[in-house]
């Protein structure tokens, strides 16, 4: 009877909603991170999420993301905290890996998907880093907010693959753009074989020559200009009907197929 009469005086000025859930303030927080102009192509910068100022709670490893500028010029953040006991990763340009120095998991950044390592094994959404979402406005500055996923444990990434179930249903017979990252480089000969098994086209080819330090990265638009240049594939822009490219989704070595705009 005390504690319905504390609520009967209480109610009104109570706000139910978030006291009863535990909002999380993280998933509407817009923050600038940098301008593009800080950040080279094939490099990686550190930042806190959310920021306060304070650098003992800015310092949180939880709080840590990698803002991750890919060769192409496209930007990823992702949590800095390895899904597989915690460990915070780096960013190896030249071998073009997320790396974590505690126990080897390592993660493709175009993804944030774990493709050897420990990490790699855990099921699904455990092998696969948090995601901020990332826009660069007119003046070159860069903002994340979004969080998908929580840090430590994964994200739902093959969500990914919803908006082609969906056109699959709606227009099967429509053809459309997927950018279909691989879990290990491919050589442009398995990257030919691949796309024809699964009746896709490529129409743009993300590889790279050279070892090492040497290493360049590189663009081609056909078969022929990678065979003439490419010593590795990572990934492919193809086209394609939306069911053969959930056939392609599927495939061992694809980590997943992303629908392009
Ligand atoms: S904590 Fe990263 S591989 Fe174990």
């Amino acid at each position: 009877v005390f504690a319905a009469s504390i609520l009967a005086v209480l109610g009104p000025f109570l706000s139910w909603g978030d006291f009863l859930i535990r909002k999380d303030t993280r998933k509407e927080l817009r923050q600038r991170v940098a301008n593009i102009k800080d950040i080279p192509p094939n490099s990686r910068i550190t930042f806190p999420f959310p920021q306060t100022n304070n650098p003992q709670i800015d310092g949180d490893p939880f709080r840590q993301y990698g803002l991750i500028r890919l060769p192409t010029g496209e930007l990823r953040a992702y949590s800095k905290v390895c899904v597989h006991l915690w460990c915070l990763w780096d960013y190896f340009s030249t071998e073009r890996e997320i790396q974590c120095p505690c126990h080897g998991s390592v993660y493709n950044p175009d993804t944030g998907v774990a493709v050897r390592g420990p990490a790699s094994f855990q099921p699904y959404p455990n092998n696969s880093l948090p995601q901020l979402k990332v826009e660069v406005d007119g003046n070159g500055d860069i903002f994340v907010s979004q969080l998908d996923g929580r840090m430590g444990y994964g994200r739902e990434w093959k969500r990914l693959l919803s908006g082609l179930i969906e056109l699959n249903g709606a227009s099967p017979g429509q053809e459309v753009t997927g950018y279909v990252p691989f879990r290990r480089p491919l050589t442009v000969s398995e990257v030919e074989s691949l796309t024809s098994r699964y009746s896709v086209r490529p129409t743009m080819l993300y590889g790279y020559r050279g070892q090492a330090k040497e290493r360049e990265w590189l663009k081609a638009e056909t078969i022929q200009q990678a065979q003439a240049e490419m010593e590795g594939v990572y990934a492919v822009d193809v086209l394609g009907i939306p069911g053969d490219l959930l056939r392609l989704a599927d495939d061992k070595s694809v980590v997943v197929v992303m629908l392009r705009e």
